[in-house]
């Protein structure tokens, strides 16, 4: 089957007479389980649940791998750093990586003893600290600052010194790369943000291939209670069916995007991996199915960007990304980025690309 079909049927059971073409959502804390609980397939919602079995095979089918689903994108990234390192173990980050995955290895996890390594995105620049070290972190594109590095590259080179690898997919999706088939160990990812894409819900996953750390994730998963719940784990199935049309149009979009900002005099800094001529594009294109929702850019100052944001009246002023609705927002406001204060993280939608357009370029005109 090709990807398109792959992604609508994913996670399905064979056509039954009678049967719909995907169970409803299963809610259930307990379930009927007499006597030795392993002789049945599900016993305590903390464990499993039939909803989850579903959404869980279409990930997997989708990743080439083994997929749990997690309460949240942080609760995925804690699943793998939580499941792997123990005290005296080295992680290797990014040092441009999403804020809170750093703020968890910083905190939490140096004060149980994990010692954490930090290097750029860009240049792979993380292969020159890999020595003793557990486990190496990617995120590719980075959030926020949209830097690529190769993973295959680094992948092998982590390989051959035995440290584990993590990817951070969650801003090209499962469609756009493919960390399991570029050598990586864990594909992890928020699904609140473009794998569902409705800015509805909060969710995360991690897909492995070697069913021992599928072991451990899951055990981690329920010791921890990073549940998800199951009315979020069937929307999320729904719109997964829809993934590919709806990243097709927006990365379509952010093309065209881009494309726009990159002739506008009052635009410095943009990034869009898809554009040709952007620093990582090579590479990107080396890697990745599809480019992504996500363009960023510079405005002169924090003010500039401020009044740019006020005047935009089809593009929502929000943080989050990768959904149908264009929404941007000057990322520095949250702080712990090295970024400019003009900085702008525009995630595309599925919108019309000449009401995007046309909106940016008012509010980047109201603005000046
Ligand atoms: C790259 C990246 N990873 C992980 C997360 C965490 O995801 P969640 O908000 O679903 O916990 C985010 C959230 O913005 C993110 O952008």
């Amino acid at each position: 089957m090709r990807i398109r079909t792959k992604v609508v049927r994913a996670g399905l059971a064979p056509a039954a007479p009678g049967e719909p073409f995907r169970t409803g959502v299963t809610f259930a804390g307990a379930y009927h389980a007499a006597g030795d609980p392993s002789a049945s397939p599900y016993s305590y919602g903390r464990y499993h649940n039939p909803t989850w079995t579903q959404f869980e095979r279409a990930l997997g089918e989708l990743e080439g791998g083994t997929a749990l689903s997690f309460a949240s994108g942080m609760a995925a990234v804690a699943a793998v750093l939580g499941s792997t390192l123990r005290a005296g173990d080295v992680l290797v980050m990014p040092a441009d990586s999403y804020y809170t995955s750093r703020l968890l290895a910083e905190g939490f996890f140096a004060q149980m003893g994990i010692q954490v390594r930090q290097a750029p995105t860009v240049g792979s620049a993380q292969a020159q600290h890999l020595d003793g070290a557990k486990l190496l972190w990617l995120e590719s594109p980075s959030n926020p600052g949209l830097e690529v590095c190769d993973i295959a590259a680094l992948a092998e080179a982590a390989r051959r010194k035995g440290v584990l690898v993590a990817v951070d997919n969650t801003t090209p999706t499962l469609l756009g790369q493919r960390p399991l088939a570029l050598g990586a160990d864990f594909s992890v990812a928020s699904d609140s943000k473009a794998l569902t894409g409705h800015a509805d819900l909060i969710l995360g996953h991690v897909a492995v291939r070697d069913p021992a750390l599928a072991d451990r994730l899951g055990s981690w998963r329920s010791q921890m209670g990073a549940v998800p719940g199951p009315m979020e784990v069937w929307l999320a199935h729904r719109s997964l069916a829809t993934l590919e049309m709806r990243l097709e149009r927006q990365c379509r979009n952010a093309l065209i995007v881009a494309e726009y900002l990159a002739g506008r005099r009052d635009v410095t800094g943009l990034r869009y991996p898809g554009l040709p001529g952007d620093a990582a594009h090579e590479l990107a294109a080396r890697q990745m199915q599809s480019y992504g929702p996500v363009v960023s850019f510079v405005l002169a100052d924090r003010e500039r960007a401020e009044r740019f944001l006020s005047s935009c009246e089809l593009i929502f002023e929000s943080t989050s990304f990768g959904g149908i609705h264009t929404s941007a927002e000057r990322r520095a406001r949250w702080g712990g980025d090295r970024i400019p204060e003009g900085f702008i993280r525009l995630s595309v939608g599925c919108e019309d690309d000449q009401d995007i357009v046309a909106d940016l370029g008012r509010a980047l005109d109201r603005a000046r």
